[in-house]
This record gives C-alpha cells, structure tokens and sequence, in this order.
C-alpha cells in the first residue's frame, strides 16, 4: 500500500432535508446517533431485529460465529432470496404492484407485477432444474440490462445455484477467464443487446469464448433477433424452454450461508478475483441499507442506473429494490442516445422518484449542458444518489441544483463489491450532507481511519479506512482462494477489514474518501486493476515490457496511461499506439481501453528492479517529478521520458 496524500476539500454543509425529517424513518441526528449507539453495542441484536422483517423458513440458531476472517451469520437459520424478493412480497398483497419498470434502447416499455416476475422465475428456474442445473451449480449471465437479467439472476438464486454476472462490456477473453475460473456449467446471453443504436453481438463473444472454455449448455434470450450461429447439442432459445415450463415452483430452504453469487471484480494483481457473497447476511445488507439510504416509500419509482454486471446493479437494480417491495426501472441503453437528455426524459415519463448514479454521469452530463435537463419535468424526484468514486463538489452541487431542483437530498454512498452494500452514507432524513463526504457509517457497520499499525488516525489526518467490526453482506471468500482473500481483505492491518481506500474522518466524525491505495484504478467508476492493463498489453507480440498508472481526469476520475516499451527493431508509431488501445480492448473490454499510449526505450527502475511507478504517475499528470529519485537506476531513462512529455505538452 502506498502512501496517504492530503486532500483539500470545500467544507460547505446542507441541513438534512425537513421534508424528509417529517416521514422518515430516521427522522433526526439523534435518532441515528441513538440508533447507531445501539447497533454499535449490540450489533447482533441489531441485525438479528432487521433479519426478522424478513421470511425465515428455519430461524436461525445463532446470529454470527465469527473466527478472523471467516464470518458465519444467522448461523442454522434457512430462507431463500427470491422467495422474500417475490412470495414474500406477494403474501403481503403487493402481487399486482409493479416489480420491474423496464425500457429498452429503441423506446419499447415492458412491466412485470410482482406476479408475473415471480411467475417467470418460477417459469425458468423449472427450466434449469430440468436441464439438470443444481444447487451449488455455477451459472454464468450474459445479458443486457432487459428483465431477462432479473429473471434469471432470482432463478439462480430461488434453486441455489451460484450466478456469476458477466458485464456485456467483457471481452471473450474475460468471459472465458471467468467461466474457467467458476467453473461454469451453464451461460446465459441474448443474440444481442442494444447500445447507442447498434446491436451488442453478446452471443458471438460467449461462442468464441467457449472455444477456450466450454461448458454444458447455453441460453439465449432473443432480444435483437439478429442472426447467431447455432450448435444444437449445446443452444436453448430462452423463449423455448419456457414456453415449455411450469410456473409452479415452491422456493428450497436454504442455508443461510449457501453461496448466492460470485462477482469477479479487479485486485492488485493481473487476475481478477471473484467475490462470493452468501444468501442470509447479504439479503438483509441489502434489504436494511436500501430502506434507510433511500428511506423507501410504498409509491417509490427507483432508478439505479447501474448494469446488473456490477455489484450496485445486483444489490439496488435488483436484490434490494424487490425485497423492500419496491418498483425498479431499469434501462437498457446508453444515457445519450438519441440525445443527451435520454435519463431525463425517462425520469420525466416513468415519474421516477429516485436516481442513483455515478459521479463520472454527472460530470458528463454538466458537460453536455443544462438545456438537457432543463427541457424535461424532473419534479417526481424526491432524492438523488452517488456511487462508485469520490464525488467533486462542483458536480455534486450540479447534481443537487439542476437535477434535485435544491429540493431533493444526495446521498453518496461508499461501499464496495466485497462490502455487498452500502456502508457509508447520509440518511436523507438525519445527517447534514456536505459536497464530497459519504458522510457517516450505517447502523450496525463499524468504520475505523487508522494508520499502517492499525493506530486510529487523528482527526482530519489521512489513513486507511477499515472496517473492525462483521457485518452481514460481508463476502465470505475469493472463489477458489481462500488463502489470497485472508491475505488481501485481513493480512494488512491486524485484526480489521482492510477496504484499500484512503480516506480521513472531519470533525464532525464524517468520512472524506480519497481514492484507492492500492494499484486497483477506477475509471468512470469502473475497477481496474494496472496489472490487468499491462497483462493485456505484454500478451501483444510487438510488446517488450510496460507499466500502467493513472492519470487524473475531469469526467471519468481516472484514466489510464501505459509507458510501452516495444520489442528490439520494433518501429513505434500512431498506428501501433492505436493497435495496442485497440488490443486492450479486445483482450479484456473497452472500459479497459488505454488513454495514452507512451513509447519509452527503457522504463525508470530502481537498482534492485522495480519500475517506479510513482515516477511514472507524476510524469503521466504531468506534474514535477517528486520526491527521492537516487535509487533509480539509470537516470537517463528518466529525461528521457520527461523531455518527450515535454514534447508532447509543446504539441498540444
Ligand atoms: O475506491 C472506492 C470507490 O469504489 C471502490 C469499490 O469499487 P467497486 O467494488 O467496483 O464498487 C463500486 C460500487 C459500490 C471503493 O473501494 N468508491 C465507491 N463508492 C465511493 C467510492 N469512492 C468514494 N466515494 C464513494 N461514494
């Protein structure tokens, strides 16, 4: 882990909205501070009471055994997902009430009542039974952000078998990378999927990737109805299996810790790791956060604009969203097509009450201008949320003026896929926000800043930020590397969850995020490890050796910056440099795909061999080269590198 650089942030501050103060239900400061008092002091009996709200088919024996680093919660306890997400909320008469609000790229509108999704998922978890996918099967999603993603993840999860979300931006070769490393036996994809106007040829990607990595079977949603290639010992079409199927199906009991879902996401090094989340302490971090964040009402339209390839698409699109009763929107396509104000005319038509987005959407559409938003009746939104990076001020406030009208609260939440929900963030009706702050912890979530030795951090200084305490939707495992998770997530601070992020608690015990300490780099909120960047780019023939960092940028936060050095004879030129972003991208997706490309002769190291990244981070930004640079090896390489970024700047 590197060090903790200061950051110096605005410190404005918005009361906590009295509209909300009036009907939440966390209705005060003190109200929280009693409440987080309590949960604090007695953090099983806290989640015991919110697993309570929720279906049990066996009560649980135990509320946690924990052994460092191994969590067990609602230990005997058996109950299963898709039962609370549907028959639950069918019990309690809400079988004619909207589940999901979907709309498609080309405009086409389609609504499930909480019946009829529950009937569709009975409909194919029948199917997959009898295919002769089992609990404890692992089941890989391919879809586009249609109902068929839903259906399909609460299918997995109604017959225990163990969904991997694969997100419709991965490269065959991710997508390959992944079912190896599940285990996969079954896929599902679509012939296609709509983005700014052009088909997403997703089924082509998952028939090229199973060349590598075959599994039993695969399923195909039609969307596009666009041509596919067809091998009929292994394709389904979709809507053949279940037309074919009973929409009878009674949910299993299922352990509380039964493996619910496996969702790779980037680490440190050139693999990425796949984060498995279990059934019981999942559902309800997903269920408690999503009431208190949202402070959900019975008539809520909830819009996470998030794809179910990541982890806010899982917990808030879906999980969360249907076991609070609530009706989800969900969209297929991009936010800018056929215009700019695509979200805001969805918002205006769909009488959305809530949005939760990324900061790097909000940046972009400040920049493609206030008439945008302006053309559309945004006065169905009640609160606006935050996701996935460190929010600017000056977005937030855009976001909090133009889009909340000065009326609705923002909430930026801080959590992780590893965190499996939100566990920082105002209570819209309770905590003062302030532009940049995720403000304070959750009920029942322990956050700490302590220093490299685990000493708590004075106030406003930088640290890393960890949790010290379990909580439910804690994951339980990188799959297939027990020893690599107790080493990443507890082998860095004694005793505590160690988050990766940088962050400082202000005085009025608010948490400020600065970013990663690791070499894990988020691009438009994306992660991204600098190891996958440069596996990628070295697996290229004309490649001899290459360094990844980031470099800051206005709209997506972070961006990515190679230093290649090419193989001997190697001629280096604008067209290999597009080649090798353009390798990137196929090797492992677009969101991956290298800003700049800079050709060096030699990469600066130190005498014993490491590359000094720092040194290449401060050259990227364009900064001075700082600090101690005498262990570098041959400072040639170094002025080398400067004077051709000097060129660079000249040109520009
Ligand atoms: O660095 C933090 C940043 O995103 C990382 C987690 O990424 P991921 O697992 O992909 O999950 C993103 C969505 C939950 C964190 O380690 N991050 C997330 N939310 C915030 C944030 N940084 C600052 N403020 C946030 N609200």
């Amino acid at each position: 882990m590197s060090d903790i650089k200061s950051v110096l942030v605005e410190n404005r501050s918005f009361p906590p909205s009295r509209e909300f103060s009036e009907s939440s239900r966390v209705a005060s400061t003190e109200e929280y501070e009693a409440l987080y008092k309590r949960a604090d002091e007695d953090p099983e009996g806290y989640w015991s009471e919110v697993a309570s709200e929720l279906h049990w088919h066996k009560t649980w024996e135990q509320v946690l055994h924990w052994e460092l680093p191994d969590a067990k919660w609602f230990v005997g306890g058996e109950t299963n997902l898709a039962y609370n997400c549907l028959d639950h909320q069918i019990t309690k008469g809400l079988g004619d009430k909207t589940a999901i609000l979907f709309e498609g790229e080309p405009g086409d509108v389609r609504k499930l009542s909480f019946s009829e999704l529950h009937a569709e998922v009975c409909r194919f978890s029948n199917a997959l039974l009898g295919m002769g996918v089992v609990s404890g099967d692992r089941v890989a999603i391919y879809l586009p952000m249609i109902p068929e993603a839903a259906i399909a993840m609460l299918a997995c999860a109604r017959i225990g078998a163990i969904h991997s979300v694969i997100f419709g931006g991965f490269s065959a070769g991710s997508l390959s990378d992944r079912i190896a490393d599940a285990g996969i036996s079954t896929v599902i994809t679509a012939d296609g999927g709509y983005r700014r106007g052009s088909v997403l040829e997703l089924k082509k990607n998952v028939d090229e990737a199973l060349e590598k990595t075959p599994v039993e079977r695969v399923i195909v949603v039609q969307r596009c109805k666009n041509e596919v290639n067809w091998d009929n010992e292994r394709d389904h079409w979709y809507h053949d299996l279940m037309a074919a199927a009973s929409s009878e199906h009674q949910a299993p009991a299922l352990d509380s810790e039964h493996p619910l879902f496996i969702l790779y996401t980037s680490g440190t090094t050139g693999k990425p790791k796949g984060i498995l989340h279990t059934t019981g302490g999942y559902m309800c971090g997903v269920y408690q956060s999503t009431k208190l964040v949202f402070d959900i009402k019975d008539d809520d339209i909830f819009w996470c604009t998030a794809d179910v390839g990541w982890i806010t698409g899982h917990s808030y699109v879906v999980y969360g969203a249907l076991l609070n009763g609530t009706t989800t929107l969900m969209y297929e396509g991009a936010p800018n097509h056929p215009e700019p104000d695509r979200f805001w005319e969805l918002i205006a038509k769909h009488k959305a009450t809530i949005l939760y987005t990324a900061p790097t959407a909000i940046r972009a559409f400040m920049r493609w201008g206030d008439t945008w938003p302006d053309k559309h009746d945004l006065s169905s939104l009640r609160l606006l949320g935050t996701v996935g990076e460190p929010i600017n001020p000056a977005a937030w406030e855009w976001y909090r003026e133009r889009i909340g009208g000065n009326r609705c609260p923002i909430v930026d939440t801080w959590w992780q896929t590893e965190t499996g929900s939100i566990m920082v963030s105002p209570l819209p009706g309770a905590i003062a926000t302030k532009p940049g702050s995720c403000t304070r912890a959750l009920p029942g979530v322990s956050i700490k800043i302590v220093n490299r030795e685990g000493q708590p951090c004075d106030t406003n200084a930088g640290g890393f930020l960890v949790i010290d305490k379990p909580w439910p939707s804690m994951l339980r495992t990188i799959y297939g590397d027990h020893e690599r998770f107790t080493k990443t997530y507890f082998g860095e601070i004694d005793g505590v969850y160690f988050a990766g992020d940088g962050a400082r608690c202000d005085e009025d015990g608010y948490f400020w995020v600065m970013g990663r300490v690791d070499d894990v780099i988020n691009v438009s909120g994306h992660r991204l490890s600098t190891m996958e960047v440069e596996s990628a780019l070295v697996s290229h023939p004309q490649v001899a050796e290459v360094a990844v960092v980031a470099k800051p940028d206005a709209l997506k936060g972070q961006v990515i910056v190679a230093f290649v050095t090419p193989m001997g004879g190697v001629e280096t030129s604008d067209a290999l440099a597009i080649e090798l972003r353009q390798h990137v991208a196929k090797e492992i997706g677009a969101l991956a795909r290298p800003e700049e490309i800079r050709f060096a002769d030699a990469l600066p190291k130190t005498r014993s061999g490491k590359i000094m990244r720092r040194l290449l981070r401060d050259l990227a930004s364009g900064t001075k080269v700082q600090g101690d640079v005498t262990t570098l090896e041959d400072a040639s390489v170094l002025s080398a590198l400067a004077a051709q970024h000097d060129e660079d700047s000249d040109e520009a």
